[in-house]
This record gives C-alpha cells, structure tokens and sequence, in this order.
C-alpha cells in the first residue's frame, strides 16, 4: 500500500487515475496532510474571488455515524432502483457494490471532508436562480476536484459523495454549521484497500462540437 506525500506525481497521470475510492482503511490521516490536501484545494476560483467556503473536517465518531446513517438512508432507497436500473451493465453493478460497502463501513471512515459555500444573500434575489445557483456551486466544485486531485496524489483513497446531504438541516445541525453555510458534498477520506486505476469515460472526440450543438468533425 503506498503512502506517498509528495505530491510530486505528474498532473495529467493524476487526472487520469483519480477515482472515487470506497473501500477505506479505518487507519487516521494525518491532519497536516488533509491540511495540504485543502491547502491545494483553495487554489481554486471563485466568483469574484470571494472565496465563500469553509471545509469541516470530521473525525468525531458520532459524527460520522450521524452522517453515515443519512448516507444509508438514502441509499437504502436509492440502491434497489440503481441496482435494478443497471442490471445488465457490469460496470456499474462494481460501482454499487462499492457504494454498498461504504455504506455498511461508513463507521470506520477515518475522516469526512464536508466543504461549504457561504450563500450570499444577493444571489438568488439580484442575478437570478439560474446564474445564481451556477456561481454558487461553481465556486466551490473546483476547489473540490483540487482537492480530490491532491488526496490521489498523495495515495489517499476519497470519493465525492452527496447521498447524505439530502437531508441539509440534520447535517447543519450535526456539523454545527451557521445560517448561510451549504454544505455541498461529503468527501470521505483514508488510506484505500485497493487500487487506484483508470477511468471510464465517454471518448473525447463525442462530446466536443465546434461551433453549434451537433456538429463534431472530430468524430
Ligand atoms: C455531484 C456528484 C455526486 C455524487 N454522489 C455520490 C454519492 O452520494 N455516493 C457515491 O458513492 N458516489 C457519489 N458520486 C461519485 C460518482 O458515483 C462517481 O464519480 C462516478 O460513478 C464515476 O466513478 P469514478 O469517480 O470512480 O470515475 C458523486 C459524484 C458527483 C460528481
């Protein structure tokens, strides 16, 4: 199992392998290597580099079963539709299976990263819902895919999840989290039992079109 902390790996090779990791070891994580993982992760935009977010980093046990216990929640609803819907595709049968196992050890998760955006109380009212929700969201998702970038160079295992936040108030409330404070996904983080490996993504040359929707002469 390595434990590399340099971060010295090259961009494009972690770019390639960063995937959601499910399968944690319940060993701790050192804080000041989260530290630099979130260090990483803020060297993200954000609208008018206003820099709304706050990253709560829980290691609190019951903490974590609170929040595990919403993540199985709604995945006890979700699950049975996903498996169903995916029945013949093997791929995504691997994906379930590993959400399941998360959520069966969801109480040996070393560390959850929650980041979250403050809402100014301009957006929905002044620019809009649309434009709004895209400056909100859009200035928090980057940090969360440096961060994730940063947690693959480093060998830690993480995986972007949102099932739990369903339920936003008990996750405010469980978190401590002030009024104007959006929770926007739970990052659980430790050391993998597996591998990292390669993504499956639609190719390149399918989803780019030049000019207008529908024309792609890179095809
Ligand atoms: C917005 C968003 C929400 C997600 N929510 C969950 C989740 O609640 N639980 C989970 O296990 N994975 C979640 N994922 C991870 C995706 O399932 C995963 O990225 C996708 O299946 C591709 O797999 P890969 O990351 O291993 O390539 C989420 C990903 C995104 C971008």
């Amino acid at each position: 199992m390595t434990e590399d902390r340099s971060f010295d790996m090259p961009l494009e090779e972690a770019m390639r392998t960063q995937r959601s990791i499910r399968r944690l070891r319940a060993d701790p994580v050192d804080h000041d290597l989260l530290l630099h993982c979130v260090e990483l992760a803020l060297k993200a935009p954000t609208g008018s580099n206003s820099q709304g977010w706050e990253f709560v980093l829980v290691e609190d046990r019951t903490s974590v079963g609170a929040i595990g216990r919403l993540n199985g929640f709604a995945w006890r609803l979700y699950g049975p539709v996903g498996r169903r819907q995916y029945r013949r595709n093997e791929q995504m049968q691997r994906i379930l299976a590993a959400v399941q196992h998360q959520a069966d050890n969801y109480d040996d998760i070393p560390a959850l990263v929650v980041p979250c955006v403050r809402v100014p109380f301009s957006i929905p009212f002044v620019i809009g819902p649309v434009l709004g929700a895209s400056a909100l969201y859009g200035s928090v998702y980057p940090s969360i895919q440096n961060f994730l970038l940063a947690c693959r160079a480093a060998g830690l295992g993480a995986c972007l999840t949102t099932l739990p936040l369903w339920n936003v108030r008990r996750v405010r409330k469980i978190l401590g989290l002030p009024r104007g404070l959006l929770p926007v996904a739970v990052i659980p983080v430790g050391w993998p039992e597996g591998r990292y490996g390669p993504t499956t993504r639609r190719p390149v040359k399918e989803v780019v079109h030049l000019d207008r929707f529908g024309n792609r002469p890179f095809l």
